[in-house]
């Protein structure tokens, strides 16, 4: 039931703000992260030393975000693979090595067989998961579930931030387990996951519909690059991606200090590049390396549209458009500056037409290797 919403997509991009609020339901205890699932399996965290994060399109994507995080705060190295890259190059993995898994459905082939893998070479496995009591995490020695509710629209939206959420729930989890973040550091990270909701709910309100009337303008758009940096550069995967499936038009995302290593050959005059430009008081030098790519991109003829936090000025005059975000902790603007991208997609695809719950080729769950 669409709920009176226009698409199914529609109503999921409007309950981006409860996802990230069931996911974190009833998992934090003053100021402390308490995962019921996980209480007594202390012994999953201890005696790794690496931590593979295997999924899948949307998902990996949420892994390649929640990277960062879990270095930061567990000092756990992470790497994120493509589930079916994973599993055919003879991994080297073991009882040291955790492997999470993250699909929304739980029955993606790929991120199963590669799950099944890990399992029989030795490693413990922790799935996250939207949907109970599927195939993947019942293949595994862990789960976290993500509390997103069902999500109907074949490209994930929803889900995305309620993955990003689930994985910061494990990493503080796992840092306080391994004493790599304090009480104090903890509770300060759980009040920004807690902020989120509210500050999503408020890009809905303030900025959905300029949005949706700036895709609206674009709909003859043929190609959209999308540059980020650090955790903005797999926001700048994710809103190609989503790109790509719903209005079929060409999209990449690259890391915005990738450009002078290529991709700025592809920068002609009127191109539109987004550009998720990370906090300019929180992000110490890394608001001012991406306000530089703007301006080489700018240089030569690229239509700027930056996807940035409200205070920031410096990036007013330099962007030909400004979705604006709140502001943010390091590491949380990712569940914010994505929205905005989900919402271009849905109404690039409006604008020409297409049936953006149901795009052609794909099917929800694939469930073929
Ligand atoms: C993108 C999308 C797909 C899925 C991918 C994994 O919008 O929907 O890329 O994210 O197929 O699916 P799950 O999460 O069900 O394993």
């Amino acid at each position: 039931d669409k709920g009176g919403w226009s698409s199914f997509m529609a109503k999921e991009i409007s309950e981006e703000p409860e996802a990230v609020a069931n996911t974190l339901r009833g998992r934090i205890r003053d100021g402390e992260v308490v995962i019921p699932e996980l209480d007594g399996l202390d012994d999953l965290f201890a005696g790794i030393s690496r931590i593979i994060v295997i999924a899948c399109g949307t998902a990996a994507y949420a892994g390649q975000v929640g990277k960062y995080a879990i270095e930061q705060w567990t000092r756990i190295p992470v790497d994120v693979e493509l589930a079916h890259e994973f599993r055919y190059r003879d991994p080297v993995i073991g009882p040291d090595t955790l492997v999470v898994s993250i699909s929304q459905s739980g029955e993606t082939m790929d991120t199963l067989m590669a799950v099944k893998y890990a399992r029989e070479h030795g490693a413990r496995t922790l799935s996250i998961c939207n949907t109970q009591g599927a195939t993947i995490p019942r293949e595994s020695d862990a789960i976290v579930y993500t509390h997103a509710g069902p999500e109907v629209a074949v490209a994930s939206t929803k889900a995305f931030v309620a993955q990003v959420t689930a994985l910061y729930l494990m990493a503080l989890h796992v840092g306080r387990v391994r004493g790599t973040v304090s009480a104090a550091d903890a509770a300060a990270h759980v009040a920004e996951l807690e902020a989120i909701p509210a500050k999503i709910s408020q890009i809905l309100e303030r900025e959905q519909p300029r949005i949706e009337q700036f895709a609206h303008w674009m709909a003859d758009t043929r190609s959209v690059l999308f540059l980020g940096r650090h955790v903005g550069y797999p926001i700048a995967l994710e809103g190609a991606l989503k790109l790509k499936e719903l209005a079929y038009i060409h999209a990449e995302g690259f890391a915005a200090g990738e450009l002078k290593h290529g991709p700025i050959a592809l920068i002609e005059p009127g191109q539109p590049v987004f550009v998720i430009v990370p906090s300019p008081s929180k992000s110490g030098e890394m608001h001012k390396k991406v306000v530089s790519s703007i301006e080489e991109i700018r240089a030569r003829g690229a239509r700027v549209i930056a996807v940035a936090e409200e205070g920031d000025a410096a990036v007013l005059p330099k962007a030909d458009e400004v979705l604006r975000i709140p502001l943010a902790g390091p590491f949380f603007e990712p569940l914010l500056a994505v929205v905005p991208l989900h919402i271009f997609a849905m109404g690039l695809a409006t604008a020409k037409g297409l049936d953006v719950d149901q795009p052609r080729n794909l099917a929800k769950s694939v469930t073929v290797e």
